[in-house]
């Protein structure tokens, strides 16, 4: 069955918070935690992004199946045509595709639902799988960052030809 890519709405909040509480010590090993208030702040902080969303600064998404959230999938920051991705996978569909497939239809959709022309990602170098989902994608190194004091690269992905 093909996961389904959702746009971020306010019915996904109960499964959204089972996402990331089931999968908070596997999100730790490679990305910062989130810390305790997240967890108990939840609500707010969901309506808060939705608020967000609608302003157009950013777009949201969830990958489901059978109401689970596998994943998750984020155009931030967006301005001038471009905006920064960033993601996370379920431990337990890890390892399958999932993140490669799903970062390719929220590239279809950046360039062909919110118009966009370019996106932008960034990576720790101590991150091979996210590494690999990027480059596999189309992203191309862009340069080094440090991210949370470890170092990293930053990746591009031209939408369209003339970028
Ligand atoms: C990074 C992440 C999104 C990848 O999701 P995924 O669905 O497992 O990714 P995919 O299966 O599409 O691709 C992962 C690729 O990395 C490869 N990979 C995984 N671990 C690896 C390792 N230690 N060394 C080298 N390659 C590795 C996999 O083999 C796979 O490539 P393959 O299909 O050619 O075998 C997921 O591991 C995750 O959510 N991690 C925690 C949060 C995170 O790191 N987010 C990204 C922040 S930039």
């Amino acid at each position: 069955m093909v996961p389904d890519l959702e746009r971020l709405a306010p019915e996904h909040a109960d499964a959204l918070l089972a996402f990331e509480r089931e999968n908070r010590e596997w999100f730790a090993r490679s990305i910062p935690d989130r810390g305790d208030d997240y967890f108990t702040e939840f609500a707010a902080r969901h309506a808060a992004l939705l608020a967000e969303q609608a302003t157009g600064r950013c777009h949201f998404h969830v990958l489901t199946e059978s109401g689970a959230v596998l994943g998750r999938f984020n155009l931030v920051d967006v301005a001038d045509g471009a905006a920064e991705l960033g993601y996370r996978v379920a431990q337990r569909s890890a390892g399958r595709g999932v993140a490669t497939d799903a970062v390719r239809r929220v590239a279809t959709l950046a360039r062909e639902a919110y118009g966009l022309r370019r996106l932008t990602a960034a990576t720790t170098l101590d991150n091979p799988a996210s590494q690999a989902v990027l480059r596999r994608t189309g992203f191309t190194p862009a340069g080094e960052v440090s991210l949370g004091g470890r170092p990293g690269l930053r990746y591009v992905l031209p939408l369209v030809a003339e970028d």
